[in-house]
């Protein structure tokens, strides 16, 4: 089977030193490929690397057989809905000035060249899927719940049919229940979409849950762990 990505290399700097150096791993279609490491170590930075979100300072990524780096504007943008991010804080990842209606049917809208009242309506099954209201999204992020917030940037996300979606500890400002749900949630569309995922958390279990395969990131080092070794090594580290 042909990778849908292809990290080949990979090395970040900023300004001040070496983030990592010489990350190379693949993600298989369906599959989900965890990010792990302390505060610092580089999830965050390497995840929008992935995506092309940020320029890697060396090294390459092959999304569905082409270098990303090398693509045009325009071609880029055509790639853009398939390859989507979930990011750390619900509160950043929706325009805090757009009713949750237009952000969530923006990004379709605009690729597939429709209205936004047409295009939620084809969201309806997708909203009562991830356990929401249509009526909700006639509110400003604010007026819900983080855990809402989370699951309205799902339907935006999957509305896309994105191939791989990177996910920055997409539950880590929730609490441990809404946690639950949504990262089986998660789970479910991935499933049912198969859709890759490469998912970044500093929470061992959760990785457990979650991944098929897990890389560490430290010291500017990587290593891709099957999850047994996974297991024995944070146990080591007592984490
Ligand atoms: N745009 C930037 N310019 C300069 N340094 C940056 C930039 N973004 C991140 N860094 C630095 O790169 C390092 C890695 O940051 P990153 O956010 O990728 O870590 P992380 O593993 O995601 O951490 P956390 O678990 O806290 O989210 C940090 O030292 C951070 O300060
Ligand atoms: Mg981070």
């Amino acid at each position: 089977m042909q990778p849908l990505l292809s990290a080949e290399r990979l090395h970040k700097t900023y300004g001040h030193g070496n983030i990592f150096s010489d990350v190379s791993f693949t993600v298989n279609p369906g599959e989900t490929v965890g990010l792990f490491g302390m505060s610092g170590s580089g999830k965050s930075t390497l995840g929008r690397c992935l995506i092309g979100l940020e320029r890697l300072s060396g090294g390459r990524v092959v999304f569905a057989g082409e270098d990303i780096a090398r693509l045009s504007a325009s071609r880029f943008r055509k790639l853009r809905p398939a390859m989507q991010m979930i990011f750390q804080q619900p509160a950043i990842s929706m325009d805090p000035r757009m009713h949750l209606f237009d952000s969530v049917s923006e990004p379709l809208a605009f690729h597939e060249k429709r209205g936004r009242p047409e295009v939620f309506a084809s969201l309806f099954p997708l909203i009562a899927a991830v356990g929401l209201r249509p009526d909700q999204f006639s509110c400003y992020p604010n007026q819900l719940s983080g855990g809402e917030i989370q699951r309205a940037m799902m339907v935006k996300i999957y509305s896309l049919s994105p191939k791989l979606i990177v996910a920055d500890e997409p539950t880590s400002m929730l609490d441990m229940s809404v946690q639950a749900q949504i990262l089986l949630l998660m789970k479910e569309l991935q499933k049912k979409n198969n859709t890759a995922c490469i998912f970044i958390s500093h929470d061992s279990q959760i990785m457990l849950t979650m991944c098929d395969r897990i890389g560490v990131l430290g010291d500017g080092d990587f290593r891709m762990m099957e999850l047994d070794e996974f297991a024995g090594y944070t146990t080591e580290l007592r984490l």
